[in-house]
């Protein structure tokens, strides 16, 4: 990983990198970060949508279709038994990554959207049933609000939120209590996607046990920038993306207990999933085929498994680290900035500065943003009720990885700084 040697195009550092971290070496992992936009360097903080790939996961992608192109589990021949043992050993990356006592308790889905809809699908339909409540939190994406609403409405259950303060920050004690008997599922973002704030999981996932309340942890937007540990969390499912974590689009994973995962119904039925069919009866593949009708994202299962060891490579706690740092540089370097207002001030952040402007439409900043090269996201980022919850219509939001740099946070502020100035 992080060949030298090459020339990079990107803009080289005006002072000293943050920490010891050489974000310099690590943008040379990144064929992407070379891209002139407006001939202008790119500058990508649209990370919580989707990161940039380095070099590595690249090429896994072309190695599988060059090299290996079989499907899995099926084939006796060569090329089938060698994807076979690439997609496999990728699951075993993830399950070390995150922790898991055992590879089969790595399901590979689509992604987060898709590892919450199997949970609420599954084990949804099994446990949850008329007069039963879902508790959320009032900083979910819509991808861990509207399952849990569907659910709710096919089963007559009630989903209850947890209300959060002006920073940003769930409130404990309301959330304690409306913990109850009731109370069938916990479904809680690790980090918010449009605020940024990091949610104390370890503690949520005690006061919920307490009650015996099973906790499933949206872990999208902290795999990138947190070091995560299923077992110690004591989550009873965890999901996340792959194309948020350096890896491809359109696979991703849910963990959870065994105890859970043998208990719940398949999800989907297809080829893969079950042991024997007849007409009359279907018995079930064991775990977690169970989970995996058809044919699956090989390709993006190897490529995530390649991400896997990208990050452990660099290396998880010094990318929290820079990452970290280089958050509160922005954020204070924003924050100098007349009629500007952070939105999302909680005390634990990780990735993400949402801002308003005054008197500026968040999509006149993004428009203009891009023309200098820097791209942002605006829009209610898939979380409309935290856009209520702070009576905006929508934000502007920059977002940030592993390769981004304090010059990159300099251009974001003197692009502001001229959007102020073309709209005045
Ligand atoms: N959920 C992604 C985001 O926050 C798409 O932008």
């Amino acid at each position: 990983m992080i060949p030298s040697g090459t020339t990079s195009q990107v803009r080289m550092p005006a002072s000293e990198p943050l920490s010891a971290f050489n974000v310099w070496r690590v943008r040379e992992d990144f064929p992407i970060l070379k891209t002139q936009v407006y001939g202008k360097p790119l500058v990508y903080l649209d990370n919580a949508a989707t990161s940039q790939k380095p070099q590595g996961v690249l090429d896994a992608l072309n190695r599988f279709y060059a090299q290996e192109c079989a499907n899995v589990h099926r084939g006796l021949h060569w090329l089938s038994e060698l994807a076979t043992q690439d997609y496999e050993d990728a699951r075993v990356k993830v399950q070390r990554f995150l922790g898991a006592a055992e590879a089969r308790e790595i399901i590979f889905v689509r992604g987060a959207t898709e590892a919450i809809n199997l949970v609420a699908h599954s084990y949804g339909r099994k446990y949850v049933q008329a007069g039963d409540e879902i508790l959320i939190t009032a900083m979910e994406h819509h991808s861990n609000i509207v399952p849990w609403q569907i659910l709710c409405q096919e089963q007559g259950a009630r989903l209850r939120v947890a209300p959060i303060n002006d920073a940003g920050e769930l409130i404990l004690e309301e959330f304690q209590k409306l913990l109850n008997s009731r109370t069938r599922l916990v479904a809680v973002g690790h980090v918010s996607n449009a605020l940024g704030t990091v949610n104390p999981v370890r503690q949520i996932i005690q006061m919920a046990h307490n009650h015996n309340i099973p906790v499933l942890v949206d872990g999208a937007q902290a795999v990138p920038h947190l070091k995560v540990n299923v077992q110690e969390l004591d989550c009873d499912f965890y999901a996340f993306s792959g194309h948020k974590f350096y890896g491809p689009t359109g696979v991703g994973v849910l963990y959870g207990k065994v105890r859970w995962l043998e208990e719940m119904p398949p999800y989907q039925g297809g080829g893969d999933m079950i042991s024997a069919v007849t007409f009359e009866k279907t018995t079930y593949n064991s775990l977690p085929y169970k989970f995996e009708a058809g044919t699956p994202h090989i390709a993006g299962g190897i490529g995530l498994g390649a991400a896997v060891d990208y990050v452990s490579e660099v290396g998880l706690n010094q990318i929290a680290a820079y990452e970290h740092e280089l958050l509160a540089y922005a954020a204070r370097q924003v924050s100098r900035i007349p009629g500007l207002r952070i939105i999302g001030t909680a005390r634990e952040k990780a990735g993400v500065i949402s801002f308003v402007l005054e008197g500026l439409h968040p999509h006149d900043i993004g428009t203009i943003l891009d023309r200098e090269g820097i791209a942002v996201r605006a829009g209610h980022h898939c979380a409309m009720p935290v856009m209520e919850r702070f009576g905006v219509p929508a934000t502007t939001r920059a977002s940030f990885a592993c390769y981004n740099t304090q010059e990159e946070v300099d251009a974001l502020v003197a692009g502001i700084q001229k959007v102020q100035e073309v709209l005045a």
